[in-house]
C-alpha cells in the first residue's frame, strides 16, 4: 500500500521506516525543513537503536522517501497517518490538538480517491470525530464512509525499543467506524499476522481511549511502587523485593515495578493529565489518575532534597556529577526528563552541576544551556565533584570502576536514584550509597 506518514518525529520516522520494511511504500512528510534534509541526507535525527540500518535499507530498496512537499504525498496515498505532536495545552493540561487540526486541513485540500486518514498521535476521544469534521467542511463533496474515512490506531512504542515494539507488538488497536477503514488497516498490518499479533479492532473512540488507559495505568504502577519504596524506608523493608513478590503474581506482572525518581518522558506526564482533563470535562473523573499525577510531580522535586541531604544538607559550593538526563535509557529524548525538575532545584541551592548522557548532549544543551557543565565521559563528570547522582539507568553507568569513583570524588557519596548498584556492594566498597527504598 502507499502510505504517508505526516509527521516525522520519534513515531513518525519509526512508523514510516517500519511500514516501508512490512513493503508498503511510505512517504514521510515533516514541517521541519532541517529534519527532512538530514533525512534526505542519510542522517538520522534522533538517537533511536537499529534506525539508521532500517531507513537506509529502506530508502536504498525504494521504499521510504522524505519530504516537506505535502502535495506530493497525500494524493497518491492509499492511507494518511498524522503523527504530529500532541503536547499539553499550557494553562489547563488538555492536549493541544492544533497540530492534528492543521495537518487535517492541509491534508483535505489534496485527497483525492477513497483515502483513510489515520490518527497515530495520542488523541483524547472525539478527536477522530473532529478531523472527520475538518475533511467534511473542507470538502463538502466528500462524504465520510465512501470518499474517505477516519480511522484510530494508537502507538505503544517505547523509544529505546521502539523497532522491535512496532514490528513485534503485544497488540495493534484500531478504531474504524466503517467497513472499508476496517479492510484498510487490517490490509497495512498484515504482515504481522504471521507472528500472530493480536489486532483489536473496535470503534474511534473506544480506541482513543485505549492509549490514554494504558498509559494512566502504567503510570499508576510506577507511582504505585514508588510510594511502596517511600513506605520501604520508613519500617525498613526493600522495595526491589516487594516488587518482586508482587510483580510473580501473574495478576500484577512484573514490569514497571521499578522504583524511582518518578515518571517522565514524551508521553506519561502529558498523556496522565490530558485523561484527567478529558474525565473532569465528562463529569467521570478519574480520581486515582489524578493522585498519581500530583504524586509524581511531588516526588519528582523531592529527588532534589534527598541529594541535599546526602550532601550534608547544604549544597552550597559543592559540584555535583550527574549521570543520565535523558528520561530513560537508549533515547536521547529530553522531554519531561526528572533530570529537567532535579537539576534546576540543585542548581538553586548553591550547587555545580557537572552532567553526562551517553545519547542525550544535544538535548540537554537545549534544556541547560549554560547553566551546567556538559562532560565527555561519566568518568569526566566525576572529576572534582563533591558526590556523584544516577538519575537514569544507561547500561554505561551499570559496571563503573568503583575504586576509580572513589579517588575522583572529594567525598565517597553516590545517590543512585534507579537502584542500579546494592547497597551491601556499595558499603563493602566503602561508599555511602543512598538508593530509592532499600535499607
Ligand atoms: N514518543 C513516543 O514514545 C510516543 C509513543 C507513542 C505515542 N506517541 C504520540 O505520537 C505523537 C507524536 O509524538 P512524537 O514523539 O513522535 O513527536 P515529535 O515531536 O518527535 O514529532 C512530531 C513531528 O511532527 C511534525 N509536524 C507538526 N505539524 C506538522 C504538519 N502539519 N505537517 C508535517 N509535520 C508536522 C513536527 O515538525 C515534528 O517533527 C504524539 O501524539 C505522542 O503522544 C509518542
Amino acid at each position: 500500500m502507499r502510505v504517508a506518514m505526516i509527521g516525522t518525529g520519534y513515531v513518525g520516522l519509526v512508523s514510516g521506516a517500519c511500514f516501508s520494511d512490512f513493503g508498503h511504500s511510505v512517504i514521510c512528510v515533516d514541517k521541519d525543513k532541517d529534519k527532512i534534509n538530514r533525512l534526505q541526507n542519510g542522517e538520522i535525527p534522533i538517537y533511536e537503536p537499529g534506525l539508521n540500518e532500517l531507513v537506509e535499507e529502506n530508502v536504498k530498496a525504494d521504499r521510504l522517501s522524505f519530504t516537506t512537499d505535502l502535495a506530493a504525498a497525500v494524493p497518491n496515498a492509499d492511507a494518511i497517518f498524522i503523527a504530529v505532536g500532541t503536547p499539553s495545552r499550557r494553562g489547563d493540561g488538555f492536549a493541544d490538538l492544533s497540530y492534528v487540526y492543521a495537518a487535517a486541513e492541509e491534508i483535505a485540500g489534496l485527497l483525492q480517491d477513497y483515502t483513510i486518514i489515520v490518527t497515530k498521535s495520542t488523541v483524547p476521544v472525539g478527536t477522530g470525530a473532529e478531523v472527520e469534521e475538518i475533511i467534511t467542511r473542507e470538502r463538502p463533496e466528500f462524504k465520510a464512509g465512501v470518499d474517505f474515512s477516519v480511522a484510530s490506531n494508537p502507538e505503544f512504542l517505547r523509544e529505546g525499543a521502539a523497532i522491535e515494539d512496532f514490528k513485534r507488538p503485544d497488540r495493534v488497536v484500531a478504531g474504524v467506524e466503517d467497513e472499508k477503514a476496517h479492510d484498510v488497516m487490517r490490509e497495512l498490518y498484515r504482515p504481522l499476522f504471521i507472528n500472530e499479533t493480536p489486532m483489536v479492532i473496535t470503534n474511534r473512540v473506544t480506541s482513543e481511549l485505549i492509549k490514554y488507559a494504558a498509559n494512566a495505568f502504567l503510570a499508576t504502577k510506577i507511582t504505585f511502587i514508588n510510594e511502596m519504596a517511600d513506605l520501604c524506608e520508613k519500617v525498613g523493608a526493600n522495595v526491589q523485593e516487594v516488587a518482586k513478590g508482587i510483580g510473580l503474581d501473574g495478576r500484577i506482572g512484573g514490569k514497571f515495578l521499578h522504583a524511582g525518581p518518578g515518571y517522565g518522558g514524551s508521553c506519561f506526564p502529558k498523556d496522565t493529565l490530558a485523561l484527567v482533563r478529558t474525565a473532569q470535562l465528562h463529569k467521570a473523573p478519574t480520581r486515582i489518575v489524578e493522585a498519581v499525577v500530583e504524586i509524581n510531580e511531588r516526588r519528582k522535586k523531592a529527588m532534589a532534597d534527598r541529594i541535599k541531604n546526602a550532601a550534608g544538607g547544604n549544597l552550597k559550593g559543592k559540584t555535583v556529577a550527574v549521570l543520565g538526563l535523558t528520561f530513560k535509557p537508549n533515547t536521547d529524548d529530553m522531554r519531561d526528563s526528572p533530570s529537567l525538575d532535579i537539576i534546576p532545584a540543585l542548581i538553586k541551592d548553591g550547587a555545580e552541576i557537572r552532567g553526562h548522557d551517553p545519547a542525550g548532549m544535544d538535548e540537554a544543551r537545549k534544556h541547560f544551556k549554560d547553566t551546567i557543565q556538559y562532560c565527555d565521559g561519566p568518568y569526566h563528570a566525576l572529576e572534582g565533584a563533591d558526590l556523584a547522582v544516577i538519575i537514569t539507568e544507561w547500561d554505561a553507568y551499570r559496571a563503573l570502576d568503583l575504586d576509580r569513583l572513589k579517588e575522583l570524588l572529594s567525598e565517597p557519596i553516590i545517590v543512585d536514584l534507579r537502584n542500579i548498584y546494592t547497597p551491601d556492594f556499595m558499603a563493602e566498597k566503602g561508599f555511602k550509597y543512598y538508593s530509592i527504598g532499600r535499607p
